[in-house]
């Protein structure tokens, strides 16, 4: 799907396909760079990674396994429930093991700050984290990310592998939702 499908339904496009790339390829050099010699698991949060993993997994040289983990966060809304639960969990053992976990945002911190702690508990040599987006002003719990993708404002974005209620995933860009999608219904 394209920014042209779904005009009337966003504000404008943040980030377009060639930029979303182009940042991949350059923190895929930093990565290898890293990780070289070290036995790299990149563990992709469901399901908004899903594209994000693919395109990364593929700028990156070094050798590598892919596993996933589901968490829950949000529901169908635009804003955090701040509860946390594991819906599908890793079929690994991590242990020993250098873990980048790999998201499509950084929105309050709660998610990522709370798998960060999850992980590591399991005796993981090593837990990073790579997010696409990411929100300063939404900040409420600090997580250290070490590569970010990009810092966008403090709007609901969708596309690239993120949603709305399940929805616009498949758009290639980043896009922000207008808010007369959310707001009509209530
Ligand atoms: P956090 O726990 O508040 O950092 O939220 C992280 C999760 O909320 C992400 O993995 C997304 O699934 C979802 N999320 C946060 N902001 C947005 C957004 O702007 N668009 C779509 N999903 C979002
Ligand atoms: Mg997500």
């Amino acid at each position: 799907m394209k920014i042209q499908d779904i005009q009337k339904e966003i504000v404008r496009e943040v980030i377009s396909e060639e930029q979303i790339d182009k940042k991949l390829g350059e923190i895929a050099k930093l990565i290898d760079e890293e990780y070289k010699g070290k036995d790299l698991l990149l563990v992709g949060v469901l399901g908004g990674a899903f594209i994000c993993m693919a395109d990364l997994s593929r700028h990156i040289s070094v050798p590598l396994e892919i596993e996933w983990i589901a968490i829950s966060t949000y529901g169908h809304g635009t804003t955090s429930t701040g509860v946390v639960k594991i819906l599908k969990d890793l079929f690994t053992d991590i242990k020993g093991r250098h873990v980048l976990i790999v998201e499509d945002i950084l929105d309050s911190g709660l998610t990522l700050s709370w798998l960060k702690d999850n992980l590591s508990t399991r005796g993981a040599a090593s837990v990073e984290i790579f997010t696409l987006l990411r929100k300063p002003d939404a900040i409420k719990i600090p997580v250290e990310a070490k590569y970010v993708g990009f810092d966008i404002p403090n709007e609901f974005v969708i596309g690239y592998g993120l949603d709305y209620a399940q929805k616009y995933r498949n758009l290639r860009s980043i896009a922000i939702l207008h808010p007369d999608v959310y707001t009509q219904k209530s």
